[in-house]
């Protein structure tokens, strides 16, 4: 058995990121988890053959946006496309929204947005766990309904 058909649900992220050009990819993720209050850190578990691993390894600066049930469409289109092929945000109809301290886009469709700075990436099996330092936050609204995943094109749709 898959581990994620084993812990679920997680909240389901799309996570931005630039490469040394500048160009922005968004990715979808669920393996993600809060690791700290004050000061606010973030951690996702990213596959090393995810174009977003290389992004992160040479700009070291990611934004970590939370979905609503909203944008299921648009996180399995960014869950299953990727970067170095096509561009995500275009396919998949997201809004990239200028971040103020770092250079990977937020993406405007989220309710909250983190701006993270990248701390540490840390192997683990198959995949690296990226802890983000947040240095800057977007509310948009509090009152959502996130989209969380099981496994495969499984979701959960409500609270
Ligand atoms: C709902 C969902 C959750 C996912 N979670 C993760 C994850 O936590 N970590 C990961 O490395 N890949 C995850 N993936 C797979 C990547 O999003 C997928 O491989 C994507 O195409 C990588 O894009 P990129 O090559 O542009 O970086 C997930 C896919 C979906 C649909």
């Amino acid at each position: 058995m898959r581990i994620s058909q084993q812990i679920w649900p997680r909240p389901v992220v799309l996570v931005c990121s630039v490469n040394r050009e500048g160009k922005p990819n968004v990715m979808t993720a669920s393996f993600v988890m809060p690791v700290s209050f004050e000061p606010k850190y973030l951690a996702v578990s990213i596959a090393p053959q995810r174009y977003t691993f290389e992004n992160l390894k040479e700009t070291k600066e990611l934004t970590i946006n939370v979905c609503d049930v909203s944008m299921k469409k648009a996180a399995e289109i960014c869950g299953t496309h990727s970067g170095r092929y096509v561009d995500k945000f275009e396919l998949a109809n997201l809004t990239k929204e200028p971040s103020r301290k770092i250079s990977a886009p937020c993406i405007r469709e989220a309710p909250i947005s983190f701006e993270c700075v990248v701390d540490g990436m840390y192997r683990h099996g198959d995949h690296y766990i990226v802890v983000g330092e947040v240095v800057e936050e977007h509310i948009r609204r509090k009152d959502f309904v996130p989209l969380s995943h099981v496994t495969e094109d499984r979701y959960i749709m409500n609270l």
